[in-house]
């Protein structure tokens, strides 16, 4: 265990009686499938509630279920998701091969208990989704076998018209040995789980949620998590008290120049939870995701790895299909090996991407499929069909976090955490494509019941502590946060990104501790300071890691120890708030 890195207890001072207060028996922080599944678990736990218009009419019984969320609700990376979601539903396939897969690919990190329990449990999660009317896609869309257009596909693929027991089209993707991702509205999987979600908490009187909060604080008192410090636009800061807390705060791809991740994904959850004392693993391990559309000034859209799975082939500056050379599963490698494949070719070709190349597939194929990206690269005049789509890679997801036991705890009473800020040791040190949404539904749902359940240990008796935090009124000479946050995004990108080494490393640890003396020290009113502040110290964390761990595994790739080191470094890096 490392105590490292040590910031200010709070981000900002405050007296809890001076503040609005809300009380709820779970408060769940974040909205996407996580946050989303832990309160529609929650309330099941929870027990039923008259409907909506008798409760409202009666004035009774307020939810006791509150999520907050920093955006709109379905502002996050769960809405972003392409791919799919891995789950075993075909009966070619099995719990045993998907556990071995995911195994590989976590390179010894793993948590075998927790890939087990996540896998099996994957399909009766996916059941209950389609139930509460997620519309999957059926094998339909595939592409037809054999349809003659352009060159032959790649060995493995595409893996046309499979057909599972349930219908529903399955895709490969890289490191999965079966198809076995179900996608929705082609490629906008994310969006279906999202809202089919976001309806059902609706619809839940048990549920009340509360958007454009941002969560500042966790407060612990006594030992245990009592709620959170937040604060809205309109409303100012207020407290809410909660028996139990459960962060689903997502991940931290904004700390990168290069991401696919939506804008709300700067890691506060997690700096949040580290300063209240909770224990973060795993942060060195930040997954590159190989394909992002590289489009001088546009945002960048991620290709899914969907793609590849149906046959999409990688291409260099001259054309050249180069993943062959690098893995027998070439195009299906997994994503550390594809990342680092095309950053090799680009610096090969001395060029500042690569291609992904679709053109063989037939046109009515790509605009049912992929109609999202159809549509985003068109709005670049990129007709897929018959162009290369440019693509590299960009920080994709975060597989470390607040480290959580079996049960979703996070080792401060009372809090809890589950979806991409929690590290639960499903992805070690690199996560399949697809297996994020699965561990999300089922690590969300537990977490819920988890939570729900020990509320009705504790009666749901919640009440207020007093907490008074004075900070020492510093000079704020004006900083250009958007500046600073930019270099950091640049840093980030260039020292601590695909490659990594000592001396960039070095640069960054250097760089960030100039920042860290006239940032960390100030007491912002804003949501841009509080996240800057959140940013600079999980960066600090990611660096330290990244420099301690001094071997190359999974998405961890050293330049200066290429190797594996298994005799030293086959365990976690874990830091103590
Ligand atoms: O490529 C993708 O669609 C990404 C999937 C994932 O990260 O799970």
């Amino acid at each position: 265990m490392d105590d490292v890195i040590l910031p200010r207890r709070y981000l900002v001072g405050f007296d809890t009686a001076q503040l609005p207060e809300l009380f709820t028996e779970v408060l769940v922080i974040g909205s996407g499938v996580a946050g989303l599944s832990a309160a529609l678990s929650a309330a099941e736990v929870a027990g039923p509630l008259p409907t909506r218009a008798s409760s409202a009419s009666s004035g009774a019984h307020p939810a006791k279920i509150l999520i907050v969320s920093k955006d709109k609700l379905g502002e996050n990376n769960t809405m972003r998701a392409q791919g799919g979601i891995a789950v075993v539903l075909s009966p070619g396939d099995s719990f045993r091969c998907h556990i071995k897969d995911t195994l590989e690919a976590g390179q010894g990190l793993c948590d075998q208990k927790v890939v087990k329990e996540v896998i099996r449990n994957g399909p009766v999660r996916i059941k209950e989704l389609i139930g509460l009317g997620a519309n999957f896609d059926r094998a339909v869309n595939s592409v037809p076998h054999g349809t003659g257009h352009g060159p032959p596909p790649p060995e493995d693929g595409p893996l046309a018209l499979y057909r599972s027991g349930t219908g529903l089209d399955l895709t490969k993707e890289g490191g999965h040995s079966r198809p076995r991702v179900i996608h929705g509205r082609g490629d906008s999987t994310g969006m279906v789980v999202e809202e089919t979600l976001l309806e059902a908490v609706e619809g839940n009187t048990n549920i009340d949620t509360m958007d454009h909060c941002f969560a500042i604080d966790l407060l612990v008192v006594e030992g245990a998590c009592r709620g959170a410090l937040l604060w809205h636009k309109q409303k100012g800061r207020f407290i809410v008290w909660a028996g139990e807390t459960i962060l689903a705060t997502g991940g931290c791809g904004q700390l990168y120049r290069e991401t696919t991740n939506s804008v709300v994904a700067t890691g506060d959850g997690t700096a949040m939870a580290y300063r209240a004392g909770a224990t973060l693993q795993d942060m060195e391990f930040v997954q590159f995701h190989p394909t992002t559309l590289y489009i001088a000034g546009a945002t960048r859209a991620l290709i899914t790895e969907a793609m590849r799975g149906e046959g999409a082939i990688l291409r260099n500056k001259w054309g050249e299909r180069f993943m062959p050379r690098y893995h027998p599963m070439a195009e299906l490698a997994p994503r550390d090996v594809v990342s680092q494949s095309i950053l090799h070719e680009m610096q090969l070709t001395e060029h500042t991407h690569v291609y992904l190349d679709v053109t063989h597939l037939p046109r009515e194929f790509l605009g049912s499929r992929f109609p999202h990206i159809c549509s985003t690269c068109k709005s670049f005049h990129i007709d897929i069909s018959k162009e290369l789509i440019p693509v590299r890679p960009s920080a994709h997801y975060m597989m470390g976090g607040i480290k959580v036991d079996a049960r979703t705890r996070t080792g401060i009473p009372h809090l809890y955490a589950c979806g991409e800020t929690a590290s639960t040791g499903m992805h070690g040190a690199n996560r399949l494509g697809s297996n994020s949404l699965l561990e999300g539904l089922v690590y969300g749902h537990k977490a819920g019941r988890e939570a729900s359940l020990s509320s009705k240990r504790r009666h749901g008796k919640v009440r207020p502590y007093p907490l008074e935090v004075s900070m020492e009124a510093k000079r704020l000479r004006r900083l250009d946060l958007e500046d600073i946050r930019d270099s950091l995004k640049s840093l980030m990108w260039r020292c601590a990104g695909v490659e990594r080494d000592e001396k960039h490393l070095k640069e960054a640890t250097d760089t960030l501790a100039q920042w860290w003396e006239y940032v960390m020290d100030k007491e912002f009113h804003t949501p841009e300071g509080w996240e800057l502040q959140n940013m600079i110290l999980l960066a600090g964390l990611v660096i330290r890691a990244t420099q301690d761990r001094k071997e190359s595994r999974g998405a961890h790739y050293r330049k200066d120890y290429p190797q594996r080191d298994d005799r030293h470094w086959k365990r976690h890096i874990t830091f103590r708030g």
